[in-house]
């Protein structure tokens, strides 16, 4: 486990959104990149899964182990001085409530990690209850559930019916009941993300869910302009933007600057 106490608290990070401070959350998947998001300020660093993308080249999150979660967690932990450490537990890594309290606690003692994110709503509660009972902090996800892409027909929008509406906000309040302290919500309507913000007292961090989330978060090969191929709508390159001279770090500050200011995203980001 990491001995540098992290600031971001459950009650620091309810703070942040009762007072509208917006959070800003960026992946990070090594050493260097985790520097210049400390001295940009970034709040959270997400160990995400999407590395099984844009490192490791594979179509999908799916082939991501425990293994891989626990060396790029690692790598981000030897950087990280203030921001809260998040880590995705891989696809198959959380089946059961044993199996999830096992492998978060390597996330923890190995990985170097201050919180754990799951996919998934009502299916995973089991899981998440287990989770907070042990006492370890978790990030919810809803809306697309890239580690669930095959079920949902493809990288699309979530919650546009209004029974799958009503579906993600109910999951988010029993998300928030089973003790998660903030939820990343994916590719959903801007309404919805914003209705979901308001019913619950821990913060939501949108990626494609609208201005409106208590939070942003992005993938920083995104950000950065380095993933290859069609970029998703939310994707915004903030590196091409720098004037010359400028570079990673004032991309990432760039970033930092516009969610704290309420300017990313935009709606040409967002979904109705
Ligand atoms: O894996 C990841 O990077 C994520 C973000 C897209 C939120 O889960």
């Amino acid at each position: 486990m990491n001995d540098t106490p992290s600031p971001q608290t459950a009650s620091d990070l309810r703070a942040m959104k009762a007072s509208g401070r917006k959070i800003v959350m960026l992946t990070s998947y090594d050493a260097s990149l985790t520097v210049h998001c400390e001295d940009a300020g970034v709040d959270v660093l997400l160990v995400g899964d999407s590395l099984g993308m844009v490192i490791q080249g594979h179509d999908s999150t799916l082939p991501v182990t425990l293994e891989h979660m626990i060396y790029h967690s690692a790598c981000v932990a030897r950087a990280r001085r203030q921001a809260l450490l998040a880590v995705d537990m891989p696809y198959h890594s959380y089946e059961t409530p044993g199996q999830a309290v096992a492998n978060a606690r390597r996330l923890l003692e190995e990985g170097g990690a201050d919180m754990v994110k799951l996919e998934g709503g009502a299916a995973i509660l089991d899981q998440l209850e287990a989770l907070r009972d042990a006492g370890i902090r978790v990030c919810g996800h809803l809306g697309l559930l890239p580690q669930s892409v095959a079920e949902l027909g493809g990288y699309k929008v979530q919650g546009r019916t209004p029974e799958d509406a009503e579906r993600i906000l109910n999951d988010a309040r029993a998300l928030e009941r089973a003790g998660v302290e903030m939820i990343v919500l994916e590719c959903i309507p801007a309404a919805l993300g914003q209705r979901i913000s308001k019913a619950l007292a821990i913060p939501t961090i949108g990626i494609g869910a609208g201005s409106d989330c208590d939070g942003q978060v992005l993938v920083s090969y995104d950000l950065l302009g380095l993933t290859p191929g069609r970029r998703p709508r939310f994707a915004h390159d903030f590196l091409s933007e720098q004037p010359a001279g400028k570079g990673i770090a004032d991309a990432i500050r760039a970033y930092v600057d516009a969610v704290r200011e309420g300017r990313f995203p935009g709606p040409e980001h967002s979904f109705t």
